[in-house]
């Protein structure tokens, strides 16, 4: 029976078992999940025992989310959410429009009522009613509460969704929050990033699927496993922090030598998001903000990105460097993007966080005040 679904599924997808399994092994391991859990997961989504109705909307965004979702290029990613779960309503998927697909959405959450999940994708604007933001004339706000109130579970997608993100930056003028705020008495799932990693989507949704329920939560509500750990911990580039090498401008010699990007405003020390070890696009290649030059802004934690300037200096929460880094033997040479990519997952493979590199960090503090050396 298994072996059936699985040539099925290989057929559905358009990937072998093999690949599929792998990839599910994958997953679980960034869960925190054994090789058994993976293979549960694997099947859970064969068989497709459980294919939970999906509510999906839209408020105050740039559709980032759902944008990076879809064209991600990891193989079967997109088509394997999709498959995933039966994707009921989402304004900009839906082929349809008007009244026809709204009257589509009540009639699967009145079918579905504590069976569907419900997905947020931007923020909410509360101001004056909440007249700021409207889809066939009812309000985000409104619609948000009415979806609320028979979900399985709520799942905000993006910084938007989770805190207000860019629309409620400055004055916010239009009262933009999260999806928690407007829902007091829920529990919202909160997958921030601007855009979030589709492939956290893909994880959350994959142990939904399986076990029913939604994986452990942090005290912002957002997934342990890809929230667990700050970026400065596993950046390919922390060598050169707890060495005192930094990139002081945009294509001086330490930015071309690959070296730490704290002084350029990298918020790597206080944002916790799993980029380094996971990336973007294809799970590996060095596609993340660090890994092609740019400092990390904080685009996923809430009163860093969009909140704090961009070239204004990171809060290091984190002295202490993980032991899994290789050493930088030679300080004229950037350090490989492979082995800093393998240092990053042994990092949280292994987990640790030991040493000592107090140093380090007051000599950051030292060159704060005042040095204009790549190398402290
Ligand atoms: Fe990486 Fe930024 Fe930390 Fe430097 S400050 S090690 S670039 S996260
Ligand atoms: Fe965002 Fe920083 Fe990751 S800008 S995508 S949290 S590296």
């Amino acid at each position: 029976m298994i072996e059936t679904s699985f040539a099925e599924l290989e057929q559905r997808l358009g990937v072998s078992r093999r690949t599929f399994l792998k990839f599910c092994t994958g997953v679980a391991a960034s869960l925190g999940l054994s090789t058994q859990q993976a293979m549960a997961m694997a099947e859970a989504v064969a068989t497709h025992k459980q294919r939970p109705p999906v509510i999906w909307l839209h408020g105050q965004e740039c559709t980032g989310p759902t944008e990076s979702l879809l064209r991600s290029e990891q193989p079967t990613l997109d088509h394997l959410i999709l498959d995933l779960i039966s994707l009921d309503y989402h304004q900009t998927l839906d082929a349809g429009a008007g009244h026809h697909v709204e009257h589509i959405k009540a009639e699967a959450m009145k079918a579905n009522k504590g069976k569907y999940l419900l997905v947020i994708e931007g923020s909410i604007p509360t101001k004056d009613g909440g007249i700021y933001c409207k889809v066939g004339g009812q309000t985000m706000l409104d619609a948000t509460t009415e979806a609320a109130e028979h979900a399985a579970a709520i799942v905000a997608i993006g910084s938007c969704a989770s805190w207000g993100g860019v629309p409620s930056g400055g004055s916010n003028p239009t009262g933009a929050v999260g999806a928690q705020a407007v829902l007091p008495d829920k529990t919202v799932l909160n997958i921030p990033g601007c855009p979030p990693n589709p492939s956290n989507f893909l994880a959350t949704i994959l142990y939904f699927v399986t076990y029913g329920k939604l994986p452990e939560l942090d005290n912002k509500n957002r997934p342990k496993f890809a929230f667990g750990r700050l970026i400065h911990e596993n950046c390919e580039r922390r060598p050169h922090f707890d060495a005192g090498r930094f990139a002081l401008e945009f294509g001086d010699e330490g930015h071309k030598k690959g070296y730490c990007l704290y002084k350029l405003g990298c918020k790597g020390p206080e944002t916790y998001n799993n980029c380094p070890a996971i990336e973007f696009n294809n799970l590996g290649g060095g596609v993340w903000p660090i890994g092609v030059g740019h400092p990390c802004f904080g685009c996923s934690e809430d009163g860093v990105g969009f909140n704090k300037p961009l070239f204004s200096l990171a809060d290091v929460k984190t002295h202490t460097p993980p032991n899994a880094f290789p050493l930088i033997e030679d300080r004229g040479q950037k350090s490989s993007g492979a082995s800093a990519g393998a240092a990053a997952l042994a990092g949280v493979a292994v987990g640790a966080a030991v040493g000592a590199s107090a140093m380090a960090a007051k000599k950051v503090k030292e060159q704060d005040t005042g040095g204009d050396s790549n190398e402290a």
